[in-house]
Formats: structure tokens, sequence, C-alpha cells
């Protein structure tokens, strides 16, 4: 059986959302004055322009507490009401305990589950997934789905082939059960391919270094990336996994209301949408004001269209991820 022609007894609607995003404002120029790099480079590669980094009193467990708090305030319910929090992040303040469980108890939704995932780019959706897959079971009333990064905390600012692309935020959503199982996630992928890690990487060790890297900046603890291949990679999969999300529901591209993608480059962006023939109202880019905040930035997307009403109850929208790991998935969703 298909999952299309799965019969679901409950549906998962989308309650509520909130976005966070630190004080500071990291320019290109800013940037310019701390690498050799210039804001019309960065601007024709990735469309960025600014991205937000954290101050030393901004971390990962106040932007996801600062997002859910909007979102519960968005969706009407009280920390209560949540069951069980899915934080998607690779910066968790700390390996033990996890940010879910911090955030559980900041919010005041103690004894409710909490528990960190990480899938890099693809984390949020991975998380979308999980939470819907949990409330369709009928044991999970509310779900929070938190996408947050601090990228700024491991990058390293002299290596200008990392720093000039990423940045930080977070963005929650929350799903609940609905007893109309027309709505909820209608397709679902996640997939990996860990030959590939090495592309995306963070050393904690020399060990952890692959031999012969020749991307490998120098700083452990600092993300290393091999960018050429990533884009590659990220070009073709971004494409395949909308395909396969179509094609498996009869979907045509133009039936949907949004794609919701990771925010990894506005080219990347760019070249699914025209091989999609799609209209560029239907692809979002916030790219040039966010930077990539890798895990944050489906969510944070999704709450800046829906608070702009170009996410409306009803609609069919498709989110799409795809990152270190290397990870790719695909969450399609009647709203
Ligand atoms: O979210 C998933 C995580 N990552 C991604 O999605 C990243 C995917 N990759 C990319 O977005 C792009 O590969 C980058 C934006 C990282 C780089 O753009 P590119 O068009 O692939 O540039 P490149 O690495 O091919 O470099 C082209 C040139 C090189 O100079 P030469 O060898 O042609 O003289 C680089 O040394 O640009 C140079 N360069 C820079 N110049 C100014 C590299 N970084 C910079 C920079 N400023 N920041």
């Amino acid at each position: 059986m298909s999952q299309s022609q799965l019969q679901r007894q409950l549906g998962v609607r989308l309650a509520g959302t909130g976005l966070a995003t630190p004080s500071k404002v990291l320019t290109n120029d800013d940037l310019a004055k701390m690498v050799d790099t210039n804001d019309e480079w960065i601007t024709q590669r990735t469309g960025i322009k600014q991205r937000y980094i954290c101050d030393e009193n901004e971390s990962v467990l106040t932007l996801s507490v600062d997002a859910l708090n909007l979102a519960l305030k968005d969706a009407d319910l009280a920390p209560q009401d949540l069951d069980f929090v899915i934080v998607a992040t690779l910066t968790a303040d700390m390996a033990c305990p996890s940010t879910a469980t911090r955030v559980v108890d900041a919010v005041g939704a103690t004894p409710a589950g909490g528990v960190d995932i990480t899938a890099a780019c693809s984390g949020f959706v991975y998380g979308i997934n999980m939470a819907s897959a949990l409330i369709q079971t009928g044991m999970y009333k509310n779900i929070a789905v938190i996408g947050v990064e601090t990228l700024s905390k491991i990058i390293n600012y002299k290596d200008r082939r990392t720093c000039i692309l990423f940045g930080d935020g977070a963005g929650a959503a929350i799903f609940s059960a609905t007893k109309d199982n027309t709505k909820g996630c209608i397709f679902q992928s996640m997939q990996s391919d860990g030959a590939g890690w090495k592309d995306l990487y963070i050393p904690r060790t020399d060990s952890d270094i692959p031999e012969k890297d020749e991307f490998y900046s120098g700083m452990l603890n600092t993300l290393q990336m091999n960018g050429q291949e990533v884009y590659k990679f990220a070009v073709s999969t971004l494409q395949k996994t909308i395909d396969n999300a179509l094609d498996a529901t009869d979907t045509k591209a133009d039936d949907l209301a949004m794609i919701v993608a990771h925010q990894s480059n506005r080219r990347i962006l760019e070249s699914a949408r025209k091989k999609l023939k799609l209209d560029p109202e239907k692809l979002y880019i916030n790219i040039d004001r966010f930077g990539n905040t890798s895990a944050a930035s489906i969510p944070i997307a999704l709450d800046e269209l829906r608070k702009q009403g170009k996410i409306k109850e009803n609609d069919k929208i498709l989110f799409v991820g795809l990152g270190g790991g290397l990870t790719w998935a695909s969450s399609l969703w009647q709203l």
C-alpha cells in the first residue's frame, strides 16, 4: 500500500508557528572587513545580503524558547497542552541534556517529552515527519517541532568559503490531532547517504579529519565544507526529492500553494524552480535576510509565510530539506 492510500483515523493540523532571530545583524560589508570577500561576490553566488548572529547571551535554548512561546500563543495553546517537543539542531548548547528537555522546562510544559534530533539542514523536515506519524497513532495530541541553529558559534570566521553562508535563528511549529482526517501529511520521505559525510562535517579531534581533506580550514570544532560538492548534491537532490513527492501522490507542481524548501543558496532554489516551471511566488526565498540557517530555515520561512497570509488553511504545501549527512527529506501536507 502506498503512503497516499493509507486510511487515517486521525488528521494532523498545523496549529501555530513562531520565529526568533538573534539581536545582531552581520552584513556582507561587515564580513568584507573580516575576510577577503565582498558584497558583490556573496550576493551573486548565494543571494545573501545579511544574516543574524547571536550575542553572548543568546543560545539555542533562548532562541528555541522565544520561538516556541510565540507558536503557543499563535496556536492558542497552554504549555501544559504540549505532549512532546522535538528540537532539530546541529548546534545544541550541550550534548547532554538535550535542548528539548530544557525548552520543555523553560516554557512550563513539564512533564512533556523532549528529544533533540540531528539531520543537519533536513532536521526540521525529519522532525515534522516524526511528529505527524506520532500524532496519527492517536497517542500524542500536540507536538512542537523546533528548528534552531547558532551556527555562528561553530564557524571559522577566517574561512571565507563557509563564513559568508551561515546565520543563526529559530522557528517553531505546533501540530495537533484533529478528527478531520483529510488534514495532515499525505506523503513523507527521510533519506541519507553517509558516504558523503566528508562534504560537511564538524571535527572534534584530529582523528575526525579525513586524509587529504583539501577543504579543512585548520580549526577543530568548526564547520568544514566542500561547497562545490554540496552544491551539486543539493541541485540534483532538491529536484529529485520534489519530483518523488509529486509522483507518489499524483500531484502537479501547480497544485501546490507553496514549496517551503531549505534556504541553502538562492541559485540552488532558483534552479529547482526553473526546472519545475514554477511561479516565483510559489517557492519562497528569504535567504537574502537570514543566510543559510540549516535546520531553522524552513520553520522560519513557514512562520513568515503564514504571517504574510501566503499559506492558509486547506492549502497543499511541500516541505523539502537537504544537507549534511548527507540527508534529504520531504513532507507533503494538506493543511
Ligand atoms: O545547506 C547545505 C549546506 N551548504 C550548502 O548548501 C552550500 C552549497 N554550496 C554553495 O552554496 C556554493 O558552493 C558556495 C556559495 C559555498 C561557493 O560558491 P561557488 O560558486 O561554488 O564558488 P567556488 O567554491 O567555485 O569558488 C569560486 C571562486 C574561487 O576562486 P578561483 O579559484 O576561481 O580564483 C574561490 O576561491 O570564488 C572564490 N571564493 C570567494 N571569493 C570571494 C570562495 N569563497 C569566496 C568568498 N568571497 N567568500
